[in-house]
């Protein structure tokens, strides 16, 4: 499959991903993340803004930037609920096993196995991750999650080129169960997130890269501001 697809990366797992000419925003956590205060979050533009679930670390920047930006909210039917309720008006809810074309292409909500109560502690629904399908890539957006047999859905029914997998551990999968994630969904690509951002999810970057390396995988770190195709 075609490399079609430019991502830059803002920290934690907020990354930034252009297909179709499209901008799709995913966990905007960045202005009280110290490791991304050379981000200027005006300088970012987002059409789309995908929350995988509702805690703080992946949400606390959405209003702010979808006012900034214009960008349409994507969550869950409880995130986009309470995201309404702050007066943001360009919204759209799915929830577990739904999908929606819009105008790039088709977001599928697939499973995350991790809680997701909102910063106030609203309910926040179910944690989800992201299938994104356009006419010329699919990828995986696993938000937070654990390691689960739900993945094989992903690896038996879709070519995916990429995807974004949490490595950090302690909240997530760590690396060697991302590992085996990669087995699941039949992908060798992978972008690595949720780590370093805080003492308890730090990882040794260069033995993890060297140990998807030795399965015949590729782990993508990302400095925090850098764009890469991919
Ligand atoms: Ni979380
Ligand atoms: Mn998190």
């Amino acid at each position: 499959m075609d490399s079609v697809a430019k991502i830059t990366y803002y920290g934690h797992s907020t990354f930034l991903v252009e297909v179709e000419g499209k901008k799709l925003l995913f966990d905007p956590y960045i202005r009280s993340n110290p490791l991304a205060a050379h981000i200027d979050m005006k300088s970012i533009q987002a059409d789309y803004i995908l929350i995988s679930h509702g805690h703080r670390d992946h949400i606390e920047d959405a209003v702010e930037l979808a006012q900034q930006t214009g960008a349409y909210i994507i969550s869950n039917y409880e995130i986009v609920k309470w995201l309404k309720a702050q007066g943001l008006a360009k919204t759209y809810a799915l929830n577990t096993g739904g999908h929606w074309m819009f105008d790039f292409g088709k977001i599928k909500a697939v499973a995350a196995v991790h809680s997701s109560s909102l910063p106030d502690g609203s309910y926040g629904g179910t944690a989800l991750g992201f299938l994104i399908e356009t006419s010329k890539t699919k990828f995986y957006f696993a938000g937070d999650t654990a390691l689960t047999y739900d993945m094989k859905l992903i690896g038996d029914y879709k070519k995916i080129a990429f995807a974004f997998l949490p490595i950090g551990g302690n909240y997530t999968m760590n690396v060697d169960n991302a590992i085996i994630a990669t087995q699941f969904i039949k992908c060798s690509k992978i972008v690595g997130m949720h780590y370093n951002t805080k003492e308890n999810i730090k990882i040794d970057t260069e033995l993890a890269v060297k140990q998807f390396e030795r399965e015949g995988k590729e782990l993508i770190l990302f400095e925090i501001g850098e764009t890469k195709e991919i």
